[in-house]
């Protein structure tokens, strides 16, 4: 692992022995996520799910295992063995795929998915507009997608640490929409709900 590398925080490339400890603190803190996340998604049993940075696989072996079929992606290797190690019935059964891969660049083809989401992650996304437009393609039509930006430019917190710490980038409802339409989305809607440290996390919808 070379000097830029160790600089990443755990958060955003979790791996080693920290990288195990923050992820059980991160599925803690990050259950009002899940749970807003899975209200505005209204998983369906005929459903077709991925999840871009799915981190170890919590959320799709929590709220969606009555659903067709769930994929989970992310760019950590440790989350892609813990994410298999807790969808590994489903993996077995061949309606769960795990695997390593970059959000800008999704391993799969055209119109594969009825439904994309991405939580926890997308202010950390080098390439946010990029990895809509690879949302939007795997999505067959009708498909709906949702992202949270738990953290954004309209919440009323000082993220001036994070943007310089860890290169977040923090949205405003503006430029989130002007996204998600530039991507290719229509009938956007923005919602906002409440979490912990996350005074009004940002959920966005999106069907193609
Ligand atoms: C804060 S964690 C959130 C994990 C999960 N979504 C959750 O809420 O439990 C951020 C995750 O994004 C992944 N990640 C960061 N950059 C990524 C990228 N460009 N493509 C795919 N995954 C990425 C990290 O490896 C990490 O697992």
């Amino acid at each position: 692992m070379n000097d830029q590398r160790k600089k990443v925080a755990q958060f955003v490339l979790p791996r080693g022995f920290a990288g195990r400890v923050t992820v059980i603190f991160m599925n803690r803190g990050h259950k009002s996520i899940y749970k807003n996340v899975a209200k505005v998604l209204k998983l369906q049993p005929e459903d077709d799910l991925l999840e871009v940075a799915c981190g170890n696989g919590y959320f799709l072996r929590k709220y969606a295992p009555h659903v067709h079929s769930v994929a989970g992606l992310d760019l950590s290797e440790l989350m892609v063995k813990s994410a298999i190690k807790k969808n590994k019935a489903r993996i077995t059964e061949g309606t769960a795929e795990i695997v390593k891969g970059d959000a800008v660049q999704l391993p799969w083809g055209n119109n594969r998915f009825s439904v994309v989401t991405t939580m926890g992650s997308f202010t950390i996304f080098p390439k946010p507009l990029g990895s809509l437009k690879e949302m939007h393609r795997v999505l067959r039509p009708g498909g709906r997608a949702v992202i949270a930006i738990e953290w954004n430019a309209e919440d009323g917190l000082d993220h001036t640490k994070h943007v310089k710490k860890y290169g977040m980038k923090m949205y405003t409802e503006g430029e989130a929409r002007a996204m998600m339409k530039e991507a290719g989305f229509s009938e956007i809607s923005i919602t906002y709900a409440k979490g912990f440290m996350m005074p009004k996390m940002m959920v966005v919808r999106g069907v193609k």
